[in-house]
């Protein structure tokens, strides 16, 4: 990387010492501490995630999850904007904005995601118990796959029938 791309990156990033080691639907990637889990995507995917219908203000949800952290028992939805990245986080679902924006640095594993709906079922479910804590609230205007297109597309998958 040259260093004004390097520069550029670097001022992105709130300052970090270390990267962290996260799982995105059973890959592994290194990314900064310190930092929002949207950010760590961005740090994954530089070439993508600034240029997804992102408001970066937790209001579109277009950058929600499902995530299991080290220290818990299930996955919960988040809003990936919100939440700070952490060792061992385990993303098991992705909004089709991030899905779109992730699907060259996830391969494979990105057309087998889980859909939005089940997300919002489980935030619906938190919702219900009280186990809101950093859970997203349950919305129907949450975008789901047949109303909304992402930004970013796997043009060879539209190939197949
Ligand atoms: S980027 Fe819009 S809610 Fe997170």
């Amino acid at each position: 990387m040259a260093d004004s791309e390097t520069s550029l990156m670097g001022d992105v990033f709130r300052p970090y010492e270390k990267l962290v080691e996260i799982t995105i639907l059973g890959k592994t990637f290194l990314v900064p501490e310190r930092n929002s889990l949207l950010r760590a995507f961005q740090f994954i995917s530089p070439e993508t995630i600034p240029y997804g219908r992102f408001c970066w203000n937790q209001e579109c949800q277009y950058c929600k999850v499902n995530c299991r952290l080290s220290d818990d028992d299930r996955a919960r939805p988040i809003l990936s904007c919100k939440f700070i990245v952490s060792e061992g986080m385990n993303i098991s679902g992705l909004a089709p904005e991030l899905v779109g924006c992730l699907r060259t640095k996830l391969g494979a594993v990105a057309s087998s995601a889980p859909s939005i709906r089940e997300s919002a079922e489980i935030a619906s479910a938190l919702d219900r118990n009280g186990n809101g804590a950093h859970a997203v609230p349950s919305d129907s205007n949450f975008p789901t796959e047949v109303a909304y297109r992402p930004l970013y597309q796997d043009k060879s998958s539209d190939l197949k029938p």
